[in-house]
């Protein structure tokens, strides 16, 4: 695996590969790499001739009280968990390699962006649409890999890629979860030992919400409501939302129908959690 922080030498590896009729298939991360990262890499690997993976914590996504400064990072870990996988280029810029100057030109998916997470984080997606365009610009994918956990960020990213026409494929890859049901998450390190067993409502909550959809429930606010219940009424649990939406447009689902989504977010401690249910109803 070949280790580059620097664009132009990025540029020209991928420039060789590509001569050569390789297939490039490309996962944008932030590190501190978990096995629902390394299963996007895996996806990655059986697609495409030539995997890239990105390590890049980007500034544009944190509001100012985010986490910036304590977001967890071990770049050797990583690599050597890359390494593993069988990832070929892990492209680890520094924020003044992807931002030498102040950005003046931003990339805003203006509707879906404002949705859900975007509510309280009012910067975030602006932030993601920008970096994952960069990225797609430097690294110029066949195939990009995205999280189904960050339901959210999948639906603006598809968004961005139609509305600007990058030729390239989003490929959404189901949510890794630790044995007791939580979702993988960077995150999931500031939890303490005693709020870490909380911090599972917001999955158990979407189960119980899928039973009730198994037993003929296909009212969209009713599910939301169950869901927002159970996760608020879980000790040193905060909820910020539990929203039925339809996947493509973020927009409320009254009804079940189509491709839609349960989406739940919540504070546990220092932690800010999400997690979403997605069902394709006949
Ligand atoms: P990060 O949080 O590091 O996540 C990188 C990718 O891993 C995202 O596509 C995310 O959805 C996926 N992922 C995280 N946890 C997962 C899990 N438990 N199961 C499956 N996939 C999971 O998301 C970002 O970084 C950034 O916003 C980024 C897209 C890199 C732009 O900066």
């Amino acid at each position: 695996m070949r280790r580059i922080d620097s664009i132009v030498e990025l540029r020209g590896v991928i420039r060789a590969a590509k001569q050569s009729g390789k297939t490039v298939g490309f996962v944008p991360t932030m590190g501190y790499l978990h096995e629902g990262h390394l299963s996007l890499v895996d996806a990655a690997r059986r697609d495409n001739d030539l995997v890239v993976v990105s390590i890049f914590v980007n500034p544009l996504q944190f509001g100012p009280n985010e986490d910036l400064d304590r977001y967890p990072r071990d770049l050797d870990r990583d690599s050597s968990l890359l390494e593993q996988r069988g990832c070929d280029v892990l492209f680890a810029p520094s924020v003044e390699e992807m931002y030498p100057r102040p950005m003046e030109t931003m990339v805003e998916v203006t509707d879906l962006g404002r949705r859900l997470c975007g509510k309280t984080r009012l910067t975030h997606f602006r932030g993601v649409a920008t970096v994952v365009s960069k990225l797609f610009h430097i690294v110029t994918p066949d195939r990009a890999y995205f999280g189904r956990k960050d339901g959210q960020q999948v639906a603006v990213i598809r968004r961005m890629v139609q509305d600007l026409n990058f030729p390239v494929e989003i490929v959404d890859v189901p949510t890794v979860r630790e044995p007791d049901g939580l979702a993988m998450s960077s995150r999931n390190l500031y939890l303490t030992p005693e709020e870490r067993p909380h911090a599972t409502v917001l999955y158990r909550a979407l189960q119980h919400a899928k039973e009730r959809i198994l037993a003929g429930e296909r009212d969209g606010r009713t599910l939301a409501n169950f869901v927002g219940e159970i996760v608020a009424s879980e000790p040193m649990v905060k909820l910020d939302y539990a929203e039925t939406v339809y996947l493509d447009d973020l927009k409320p689902a009254d009804v079940l129908e189509g491709r839609v989504m349960i989406a739940v977010a919540a504070y546990v401690g220092k932690a800010r959690l999400i997690d979403n249910l997605q069902l394709i109803i006949e």
